[in-house]
């Protein structure tokens, strides 16, 4: 198979891990920068180019799209979408996991359990919201990534001031309870094709509340019971995707779903877990190319 995978840098470990797993197995891996790529739509119709060539006969991309340019990310996967190549994370499904409000929506929705979080747009309301969910809140902005725009607001106070500064910014935000009980652990679900093939434990550092790896926590593998694999495949599936990195706070009344990421960073999990999560991705491309030819 001929495989794109849609990444910025060509030594970054997931995409690297991944390009190496496929060639490992007989595939043509190709790693295409979306900042070199140009799109256009015209009365000819859709074109997609990178240095100049047109990028059109792959039977698979695989999204490692960065936080930082997820609207172009998506509108490349669009393309790939309308012009029949398949995804193996689509343009919708990145969009919706991209958005933290969003995903608790559709989460809540569907009866997935979530921390009691709340959203709003001014000041007026602001006080009715808190009282929703108590204090300490956590105060997120929408499309955070590696614990950066996560703040804890101890008091009522804090939290109206951080909001409100948020907003002049021009950034919006949620406002989740502080589930303190988590006691700065979480756990990493990773999903590959409807099943989970690896998970982590996460500890923030001293001081610290958030678990991210980037942030200084560390991990260790993590035994899953059977209610949090089936909440996090669960969640997966609400959300469209076939990858995805699902974070859970654990209490004692079971876990809660704080975020779905589509394009989780490979290194922690593989070193944790020492699992091979690239290959698992690449055998899922393997399946829903081998599908889609059969059909
Ligand atoms: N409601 C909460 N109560 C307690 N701790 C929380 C809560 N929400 C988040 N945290 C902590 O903060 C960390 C970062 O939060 P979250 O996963 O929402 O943000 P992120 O920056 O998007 O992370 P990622 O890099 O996984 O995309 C979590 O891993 C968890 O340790
Ligand atoms: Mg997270």
């Amino acid at each position: 198979m001929k495989i794109a995978i849609l990444s910025t840098k060509r030594t970054l470990y997931s995409t690297r891990r991944l390009a190496e797993s496929g060639r490992k197995r007989g595939h043509d891996m190709r790693i295409i920068n979306p900042l070199q790529c140009i799109l256009s739509a015209s009365s000819e119709g859709l074109l997609l180019q990178s240095d100049g060539l047109p990028l059109n006969d792959f039977d698979c991309v695989i999204p490692r799209i960065g936080a930082s340019m997820t609207q172009h990310g998506i509108a490349l996967l669009a393309h790939f979408e309308l012009t029949r190549t398949f995804v193996l994370n689509s343009s919708t499904a990145i969009a919706l996991s991209r958005d933290k409000l969003r995903t608790l929506q559709y989460l809540a929705a569907s009866n997935v359990p979530v921390p009691a979080t709340v959203a709003v747009h001014s000041s007026e309301t602001i006080d009715a919201a808190l009282q929703r969910v108590g204090s300490p809140v956590i105060i997120k902005l929408l499309s955070g990534t590696q614990g950066i725009g996560v703040i804890k607001a101890e008091s009522i106070d804090q939290a109206r001031s951080t909001v409100e500064t948020l907003w002049s910014l021009g950034e919006d935000c949620l406002i989740q309870r502080y589930i303190a009980e988590s006691r700065g652990h979480d756990v990493r679900v990773f999903v590959v094709a409807g099943k989970v093939v690896a998970a982590m434990n996460r500890q923030a550092s001293e001081g610290e509340f958030r678990s991210n790896l980037h942030r200084g926590g560390t991990s260790s593998p993590a035994n899953l019971s059977a209610r949090e694999s089936e909440v996090a495949l669960r969640a997966t599936e609400i959300l469209g995707l076939s990858v995805a990195g699902v974070d859970m706070l654990i209490t004692p009344d079971g876990p809660l779903v704080i975020e779905v990421n589509s394009s989780p960073g490979l290194e922690g999990i593989e070193t944790t877990t020492g699992r091979d999560v690239a290959r698992e991705i690449i055998t899922c491309v393997e399946a829903e190319v081998g599908t889609r030819k059969l059909t």
